[in-house]
């Protein structure tokens, strides 16, 4: 089953929203952002913009007729900002003219004047400043204090992980259409149709039922369409309420880049203790989270932290903190893997320091510590159908890591200006929305009377295939070939109240779903069916378009009982709600069991570093990785290449780089260096775990989407044990990306 996009992709037929035909007298909005990222709003002098011929109207705060504020978790977003600015790049006002070019020479026209407030650019700075976006959270396991005691060995260290740039080749945009009495209709290259759609209503001050949000497809979201597409199509919503003329919104890269959040920095101690034998003990960690000027995700990112600091290992007893820290930069928000790396990060740091103190390879204590079976997490979970060691085991043998090792060791005995380097990577990824009650979703199949089919889901495509999957379940549960499956867009008068498509999740929840309104409509039409064979319809089933009799094929094929049922008026189309059953979660303990099950891996990750240059090349990325039985292979090993090219990346290359005015400085891609071909690891390799499946995933076929970024991780370690074998007076740190520049002068510190 090929992804059902391929065909329209390569010949550039695909929709996104920059395709739709527009009215004749749309109107075309583009934002005025601040200049200082923080201050107050002494005047803002509109005259000049507004005097140019072809700008039609500049809205601000003051033309909200409902609230001004577009927080999710917390209100505390503007949509406009009002009195104050909080970061560099928050939108203040939206221009609406005639054209993009009017309008971005209007925007050159405002005037305004900002009084200066200090800025805070880091994590640490506002810990240091008490400034926070909510409460800290804490996970806690055992006793870590009185353990510590009885350790052998006790590590402490620091580490700071980067933010990261989601750079969807789509950048952030919508299309909002008047329609009669006040209704408007809004497409929007969004991850979360209900939230553009519920925000759009509460800004707006009007129902939910007057804004019909369509999402045709993504150019990419990566998270960063979560929340972050939700204020560009409130914007144009408003407009359209108070002008009645469509107005659409694309931002170009540039906008896109300096007014959006990005996936967060994490500075982060840790403190960690083992036996003689390498057993962990004890684990703390204080994670300060710098998640910018607003909320938007960071509690929900913050909370994912916790889960994940313990990766894939068991340790008895364990402490986490984490802040999330109110700093002057835009708000940081989802990226792939939703704070699990950030947190991976740091206790693979904390064991790469202790092996590196103790003078043992890393992967001894990484093996020593592997989750069992029944072994409990930091928030009470039982840990069950684990498969951290026998990922493990399966990629030290496959690879024959005895080999690797052997390889690099002589490499480098026989070498003095390249160095390799090796490291493992075990992941464990929780699925489901850590917040429990959003983990539902709906199917709405209608079968046509020539036999057709249209799948309408809460599933947003965005390049991941979920489509593909959705269209899967349906003709696999139907028993028609895939030609009679149409994948609709996703709508929010078709399926409704819908959690954005994230958390690795979107696939299990709507696939449900459809499964579940499949087998409904299946019940209905074996009924038709045993009617017209005159047999018990407990024999019947569905296969290749045609109904089977007790296993062998009848006359009757699917059209033409599709046409019986219309005749003996049976309902076509069903609904169907799915939710997840057992989970849940107790905020007031930090306890319960808040994931369907858990996806583990083993990457193998060996790299060569330029010891002149500091530059470095990844030669290969051997995963074991547990799709459970996927029901994909093509697509999920796309998912496993694709999400480990950007966890490299975030590790090794993307560097963020904002100055203390909080000004973003890597703001185009010629200061910001995404893995291009050259960087990707000359060889991936994928091997499916073998596993029974899980039954909580979609045919057994476990989520894909965000636990392969978390390989990524090795790339950093693997550089570091190459340095190491160069440089015996290295000190060793843990600040990522480690870019080039960092490697170099790790290489030469004396
Ligand atoms: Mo995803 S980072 O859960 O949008």
């Amino acid at each position: 089953m090929k992804n059902i996009d391929s065909f329209t992709h390569v010949r550039g037929e695909s929709l996104f929203v920059d395709d739709l035909i527009i009215r004749q007298d749309t109107l075309f909005g583009l934002c005025f952002d601040s200049p200082k990222a923080h201050g107050k709003i002494k005047s803002v002098d509109y005259s000049k913009a507004e005097a140019l011929e072809g700008v039609v109207r500049i809205f601000t705060h003051k033309d909200v007729l409902g609230e001004n504020q577009i927080g999710g978790i917390i209100p505390d977003e503007p949509l406009w900002a009002e009195d104050e600015v909080h970061f560099w790049g928050q939108p203040i006002a939206f221009i609406v003219a005639d054209s993009e070019a009017t309008a971005k020479k209007a925007r050159a026209l405002i005037d305004i004047e900002i009084e200066d407030l200090p800025v805070i650019t880091t994590a640490k700075q506002a810990k240091e400043k008490g400034s926070f976006i909510n409460a800290p959270r804490s996970f806690n396991l055992g006793d870590t204090a009185a353990s510590f005691n009885n350790c052998d060995y006790v590590f402490e260290g620091e580490t700071f992980s980067n933010g990261q740039e989601h750079l969807y080749l789509e950048t952030q945009g919508c299309y909002a259409v008047p329609q009669e009495n006040g209704n408007i209709k809004i497409t929007s290259s969004t991850q979360g149709p209900t939230q553009v759609q519920k925000t759009a209503a509460r800004v707006l001050g009007v129902a939910m039922h007057k804004i019909e949000i369509d999402v045709i497809r993504l150019g990419g979201g990566f998270g960063g369409k979560e929340d972050q597409a939700t204020p560009w199509a409130v914007m144009a919503a408003v407009a359209v309420q108070h002008l009645n003329r469509p107005v659409k919104y694309m931002l170009n890269r540039h906008d896109d880049l300096r007014m959006t959040g990005k996936r967060h920095p994490y500075s982060s101690f840790f403190k960690i203790g083992l036996t003689k034998d390498f057993k962990i003990k004890a684990f703390e960690a204080e994670f300060l989270q710098n998640s910018g000027a607003a909320a938007d995700l960071s509690p929900a990112i913050a909370e994912r932290t916790l889960f994940h600091a313990t990766n894939s290992y068991f340790i008895p007893n364990v402490k986490t903190t984490v802040y999330s820290c109110k700093t002057n930069l835009p708000p940081n928000t989802a990226f792939r893997g939703f704070g699990g790396p950030q947190g991976m990060f740091v206790i693979e740091s904390a064991i790469a320091k202790a092996a590196h103190e103790i003078g043992v390879n890393k992967r001894q204590i990484q093996e020593a510590n592997l989750l069992q079976e029944n072994d409990e997490f930091s928030y009470g979970q039982i840990a069950t159908e684990v498969q951290a060691r026998s990922s493990w085991h399966a990629a030290k043998e496959a690879y024959n890591l005895k080999k690797l090792e052997e390889d690099v060791i002589s490499f480098n005995e026989q070498n003095n200006h390249f160095k390799k380097g090796i490291s493992l990577m075990p992941i464990a990824f929780g699925i489901s929305f850590t917040n429990t009650p959003m983990n539902h979703a709906r199917a709405l199949i209608h079968i046509y009377q020539d036999g057709s089919i249209g799948v309408s889901t809460g599933a947003v495509e965005m390049g991941q295939s979920v489509n593909t999957k959705m269209l899967q379940v349906a003709k696999d549960i139907l028993g028609v070939s895939s030609d009679r499956v149409k994948l609709e867009t996703t709508n929010t008068t078709r399926v409704a109240n819908t959690s954005p498509s994230a958390a690795s999740s979107t696939a299990d929840l709507n696939g449900k779903a459809v499964r579940m309104a499949c087998e409904s409509l299946i019940d209905r039409l074996s009924n038709v069916a045993a009617g017209m064979l005159s047999v018990n319809k407990d024999i019947i089933s569905f296969k290749e378009n045609m109904i089977w009799v007790d296993g062998k094929r009848s006359d009757l094929s699917w059209n033409q009982l599709i046409m019986q049922a219309m005749l003996e008026r049976v309902a076509l189309s069903e609904n169907a709600h799915y939710a997840t059953p057992v989970i849940h979660f107790d905020k007031s303990k930090e306890k319960g069991h808040p994931f369907a099950y858990h996806v583990y891996g083993t990457a193998i990750t060996t790299v060569t570093v330029d010891c002149i240059r500091g530059i470095y090349e990844i030669d290969a990325v051997k995963i074991v990785h547990d799709f459970g039985k996927s029901m994909n292979l093509g697509i999920d090993i796309g998912q496993v290449e694709g999400a480990l090219a950007q966890g490299i990346g975030w590790m090794t290359l993307e560097e963020i780089s904002y100055n203390d005015d909080g000004r973003l400085l890597s703001n185009a891609l010629s200061t910001y260096k995404v893995p291009d071909i050259f960087s990707a690891a000359k060889t991936i390799e994928t091997i499916p775990l073998e596993t029974g499946g899980n039954q909580m995933a979609i045919f057994k076929s476990k989520a894909v989407g965000e636990p392969p970024l978390m390989y990524g991780i090795g790339a950093y370690f693997a550089i570091q044990d190459a340095v190491k074998a160069f440089n015996k007076r290295y000190t060793i740190q843990f600040h990522a990306p480690f870019t080039p520049e960092k490697v170099l002068m790790a290489l030469y510190e004396k």
